[in-house]
């Protein structure tokens, strides 16, 4: 009797206790056994980023392009209908399809097109307090939705600015870049390969304008929404308080291939950059000191994963920085912080990482090694306060890019649509 209890608890425990343990066992020898801090790293990152670990994914599709940094806000409307942004980046350069510059290879320079049009005085019809009577809450519900959103995504700020540029670069700061269709159904700016998936944060313009056209209908343009976001996340982001000019209309058209023609990508040389400036008003001084920008915005890797892919390119760099993006790269669409020792301050530690090779954009590097710009990056490293004053003059010159005033164009109801 005895013995039979024995073996029923033997068999018993054989039953419960065997699957535990084989459980056990099975996460120490299966997929997850002790996991590391690398991929502890990159889970955390996945956390603030969004975007997923690449072992979420088949090894075949760890490269694809479908994790579009949303940062937990709603989807661009041509996100959400399947539209494809990416669509074409690889015309635009090579290296977004992950090829990268062929070693040795020249750039071809760009082709003006176009006369350089001459930096103004501000134009007629911009004023500092252009709405301080038609409508005086503007700024104040502005400044308000990006302390909102920024609260919860601390990144929104520098995308704002990337956006601003975008649409100043193209046609002017004229809104072109957040419409969403053209009369003509010509594709817009934000099909071009540069923005695509590259841009984010005109769903808080659209924030911004609904609440505005309730205060004040039809008086402000979303060229002006736009700026004075753009204003605010720089001030937000430790830039001193400075006031922009106002007064700019919307204009009626976006074209993709104005913003493929006029729109820097990373691997632009020096030239091409400082000719794509010039067609803009705007000069070596203002690229060494508009780049700065990057202090506060992230990249994909698809924007600088490629270096790494290059001995020539790997040489240029200080020997930690291929490491990082080693590590960080397992996507072409993650995203690293720009300026990782300071990421989200508009400070002079990006210009100094740059004097020290750190810095992920190869475009950036360059202006900082270049006869005609490095003078400038070596001054700013040094001199914070300076860069912000500078930062400031161009940043308002660059606010007054061909805009549209007085009858031209027109103040939309949405920023999406033309009225
Ligand atoms: C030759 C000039 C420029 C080049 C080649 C360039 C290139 C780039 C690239 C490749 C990225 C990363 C995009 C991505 O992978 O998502 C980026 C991001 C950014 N750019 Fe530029 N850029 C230039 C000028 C400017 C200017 C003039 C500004 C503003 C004044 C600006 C502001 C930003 C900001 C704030 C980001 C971060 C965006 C974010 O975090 O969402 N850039 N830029």
């Amino acid at each position: 009797m005895a013995l039979r209890v024995r073996i029923v608890a033997v068999i018993f425990i054989l039953c419960t206790i065997s699957p535990l343990l084989a459980s056990a066992y099975s996460n120490v020898q299966g997929k997850e056994p002790t996991r590391d801090a690398n991929a502890r790293a990159e889970d955390d990152f996945a956390q603030e980023t969004g975007v997923k670990h690449k072992n979420d994914k088949p090894a075949e599709e760890a490269t694809d392009v479908d994790f579009p940094r949303q940062g937990g806000y709603a989807q661009d409307e041509n996100q959400k209908n399947g539209q494809d942004h990416y669509e074409g980046i690889e015309n635009l350069n090579p290296f977004y399809n992950g090829g990268g510059e062929e070693q040795g290879q020249e750039q071809p320079a760009l082709k003006l097109v176009e006369e350089p049009i001459q930096e103004a005085e501000t134009p007629v019809g911009l004023k500092f307090n252009f709405y301080q009577k038609s409508c005086p809450a503007a700024a104040g519900i502005i400044k308000k939705v990006l302390q909102d959103v920024s609260g919860q995504d601390a990144g929104i700020r520098a995308s704002l600015v990337r956006l601003y540029s975008h649409d100043c670069f193209v046609q002017g700061c004229d809104a072109s870049i957040l419409l969403d269709q053209n009369p003509n159904g010509e594709p817009t700016e934000k099909t071009a390969g540069a923005n695509g998936q590259f841009i984010r944060g005109t769903e808080i313009i659209d924030q911004m304008k609904a609440e505005i056209e309730k205060a004040c209908p039809g008086v402000v343009s979303c060229a002006d929404i736009l700026t004075l976001a753009t204003r605010d996340a720089l001030v937000a982001s430790g830039i001193p308080n400075f006031e922009i000019p106002l007064g700019r209309r919307d204009g009626l058209t976006s074209i993709k291939n104005k913003a493929e023609h006029d729109l820097p990508i990373p691997t632009d040389n020096v030239n091409n950059m400082i000719e794509l400036f010039k067609r803009k008003g705007l000069n070596e001084e203002d690229l060494a000191t508009l780049i700065g920008a990057h202090s506060i915005g992230e990249a994909h890797c698809a924007s600088f994963g490629y270096r790494t892919q290059n001995p020539e390119k790997i040489k240029e760099m200080n020997p930690k920085t291929p490491l990082d993006i080693n590590h960080m790269c397992w996507n072409n669409m993650a995203t690293l912080p720009i300026d990782s020792a300071s990421h989200f301050q508009m400070d002079s530690l990006y210009y100094k990482g740059l004097m020290d090779k750190t810095g992920i954009l190869e475009s950036d590097q360059m202006i900082a090694l270049d006869p005609r710009t490095t003078n400038y990056v070596q001054q700013y490293a040094q001199d914070q306060n300076g860069w912000h004053q500078k930062f400031t003059a161009s940043l308002i010159k660059m606010s007054k890019i061909e805009v549209l005033t007085g009858n031209a164009g027109q103040i939309r109801k949405q920023c999406r649509f033309v009225n």
